[in-house]
């Protein structure tokens, strides 16, 4: 890992083993984009990577002789002058202009990579992991200060970028777009994969072949959202999971946000992500600055599986924190699809009894237990345990589940509150609204005011209050709205343009008090699903309900789908009754519990309303992932087969020393007279021999290359470990290296 700086040229060269991104000061003084791709030689001069022509129509303030900012490639762009594309910054100003002109000034190289004050991002904790180079720039006319951010890792195909404005002029201004990356790259030939959904179908891939004009996604509902995840893809049209040049963009940031491609009609593709202009303002009074969260941007040229390990591996490593990091998942159960709000201490207490007689490790009560919380109707915010249902609290249940010998967990939804409420009745003003204007319900509750302290101050209370008297492990937190009618009581007019990116600021500032005072409890995040399952809650909670769908056939898609960005220590998946309660669909207990292993794994279900048939199975999958969840958790991950292209979609976890493996092989539809099918894998040792249990001995380069044997009794029984026969069949490999 090298930071190259060469004086005379001005240019900058950032380097590692996986990559080169060179940029350098352009003749008008602005940030100027040359190379980003595989490493390429340091020289002190790359100027012939910048194009020199004037075309017609373009400008030029400087009337410089064959420059034309239309026709560079730039780092930090700005609208309004000579470049038409879309701009990453731009500044509104006393006397109306939006113009700003960001000259370079200096740098500074620091080891390492410093902390974002108030947002999550990646981190380092051993200074030579990584060094950050920071540009200085600035605008004479308003005197506005920018430093441009970007860390390179040292093992890793990662640089990450942000942005810091400083206002040091005399006027307040209002930064009305500051986008946390921009890229120019130098032609279009890339496939633009974004992972989109909908409640209960979250994180679809979708792929598009880039041309002219702009694609986009983006987030306007307050948080991440279900529809768009705030990742993106761009590959090159022959990459595949296994070969080929890739390049991921995870935004680490959990509300509107918007990811978009502009080609110009030259084939250049200008990337730009950050926090979504629309309703977006930011007033910086003399002196007051204003940081960006961060885009981790990851590189590759061996394929989709690698960039996705890149991610899996920093985010394990560099950006989740607390004693979880690097622990594997308790297996627990969820009593949500069990009872719903029908619930009283004695059911609850036959549930977590049935589930400890399984081996499971911990009970989680879910919504339902406090206030007049009876439907969702009422009682959000009034965070006191419902004595008709409990009558010793949430202190008296969580000492008798301990008492059962398992740990205790526990479902909040903090950000909100129902109208019909004493919160709401005590404080209205507590809520999002706009003057004049209507409140939107969305299931009958409105979205407490995070924007400011007093409330999250509240909150932190009443939450910290039941943490600290009871015996907690774990905190599911959930949002269970999309935010609308953005505007705050408490802020005047010209900051209502503040109040969205304030608003997760202040859901950021309470993770933060909660879980460095309660480094013990094991926070899982959700919003309705995987509504907010983002690179920014991570850095906060190590786990993320993946979606509230947990039929397996749909789970195999949704967890395929979330792999491309995320690792499965962060995939909350349970395994849930039949028929199921989202789909009606019946699947057999073995595929929703094997569909359950690569993830954090519990229950969602009364166990008690299983056979004693299905309780054995059911105890026998818990001790498989007691067995196994180190390897299922933080091996390495592959996508063997497309649960959208093929019928026998199937991914695999390898260890780190490659002597262990289990692969996750699935059939969604039955066949008659199936094909002979071979499933190649990926990742081994081609010398090691690995027994496949129940298959035989085989060596890595035969598994990897002829395949494994995976058919079936529709084509005649090849080994003992065969896909039982019906619909929505899976089977479990396990392959250990023998000597
Ligand atoms: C959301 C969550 C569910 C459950 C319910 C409770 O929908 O995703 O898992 O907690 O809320 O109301």
């Amino acid at each position: 890992m090298s930071v190259y700086i060469h004086e005379t040229s001005r240019t900058f060269h950032l380097q590692n083993q996986q990559f080169s991104y060179i940029m350098k000061v352009l003749p008008n003084g602005h940030m100027g984009q040359l190379y980003f791709g595989r490493p390429i030689h340091d020289r002190e001069n790359y100027d012939y990577l910048l194009e020199k022509c004037i075309r017609s129509h373009s400008a030029s303030p400087d009337l410089l002789e064959g420059f034309s900012l239309e026709h560079v490639r730039q780092e930090y762009p700005v609208y309004g002058s000579a470049d038409f594309r879309q701009g990453a910054v731009e500044i509104l100003q006393e006397n109306g202009s939006r113009l700003c002109d960001f000259v370079y000034r200096g740098y500074r190289i620091i080891e390492g990579k410093p902390r974002l004050t108030g947002l999550p991002a990646t981190y380092v904790e051993d200074e030579s992991d990584a060094q950050t180079l920071v540009l200085n720039l600035s605008d004479a006319v308003t005197g506005v200060e920018l430093e441009l951010f970007y860390t390179v890792f040292r093992e890793m195909g990662v640089l990450t970028r942000s942005a810091h404005f400083i206002n040091k002029g005399s006027k307040a201004v209002q930064l009305t777009r500051a986008m946390s990356l921009s890229l120019d790259l130098p032609d279009d030939q890339y496939d633009w994969i974004q992972f989109s959904g909908s409640w209960a179908r979250e994180r679809m891939p979708v792929t598009h072949r880039l041309s002219e004009g702009i694609h986009a996604i983006e987030s306007l509902r307050g948080h991440s959202s279900h529809q768009q995840n705030p990742f993106v893809i761009l590959k090159r049209p022959r990459t595949d999971e296994f070969s080929g040049e890739a390049m991921g963009f995870s935004f680490v940031y959990s509300g509107n946000f918007l990811a978009q491609a502009e080609v110009d009609t030259y084939q250049v593709t200008r990337f730009m992500m950050g926090i979504h202009p629309t309703w977006f303002s930011w007033k910086l009074e003399s002196g007051d600055d204003f940081t960006t969260p961060e885009v981790v941007l990851a590189y590759t040229r061996e394929g989709l599986n690698d960039l996705s390990q890149t991610f899996h591996r920093l985010f394990q490593n560099h950006l989740i924190r607390g004693e979880y990091r690097h622990k594997v998942r308790p297996i627990l159960i969820n009593n949500w699809e069990a009872t719903y709000f029908d619930f009283n201490e004695e059911k609850l207490l036959a549930i977590a009894a049935k589930a400890k007689e399984c081996g499971v490790e911990m009970f989680v009560l879910d919504d339902g237990w406090f206030g007049a919380r009876r439907n969702d109707y009422a009682g959000l915010g009034d965070w006191y345990p419902a004595k008709e249902l409990l009558p010793d609290g949430i202190a008296g249940l969580s000492e008798k589940i301990e008492q059962m010998g398992m740990k205790f967990g526990l479902w909040f939804e903090p950000e909100m509150v129902n109208p019909d409420s004493d919160l709401y009745r005590a404080h209205p003003d507590w809520v999002l609204q706009i003057p004049d204007r209507k409140n939107s319900l969305a299931r009958h509750q409105l979205v407490l005011d995070f924007s400011r302290p007093e409330v999250v101050d509240y909150i932190y209370g009443l939450v910290s209050g039941i943490l600290r008297e009871s015996r907690i492990s774990y905190v599911k937190w959930d949002m269970n709205r999309s935010i609308t009618e953005c505007g705050s009581q408490a802020y005047p007019a010209d900051r209502q343009g503040e109040i969205f990116h304030r608003y997760i600021l202040g859901v950021y500032d309470l993770y933060e008090r909660l879980t460095a005072e309660f480094p013990h409890i094991l926070f899982e995040s959700c919003a309705g699903g995987g509504g907010r399952f983002d690179a920014g809650l991570l850095y906060y909670a190590p786990q993320a309900w993946t979606s509230d769908d947990t039929d397996a056939v749909e789970r195999i898609k949704i967890q395929y789908g979330t792999s491309y960005g995320y690792p499965v220590s962060s995939m909350g998946s349970h395994v849930s009754a039949v028929p199921n309660h989202q789909l009606n669909r019946i699947t057999p207990l073995k595929t929703r519990a094997e569909t359950a292993f690569f993830g954090t794994y519990g229950y969602e279900l009364d166990l008690n309303r299983l056979s004693e048939e299905e309780i054995a199975d059911v105890r026998k999958y818990t001790q498989f992932m007691k067995d196994h969840r180190e390897l299922l958790q933080f091996g390495t991950f592959y996508r063997l087969r497309s649960p959208f292209e093929s019928n026998e979609p199937a991914w695999m976890v390898v260890s780190g020393d490659q002597k262990e493996a289990i692969v996750g092989s699935f059939r969604i539809l039955s066949k008659a007279n199936q094909a002979f099918m071979r499933l190649r894998l990926a990742g081994l040792r081609e010398d090691l021999l690995y027994e496949v249990e129940g298959m035989g001995t085989f060596y890595g380069d035969e598994l990897m290359g002829a395949g494994l044997v995976t058919s079936d009794a529709a084509t005649g029984k090849v080994g003992e470990n065969i896909m039982p026969s019906g619909d929505f069949s899976s089977v479990i490999y396990l392959l250990k290296a023998v000597k």
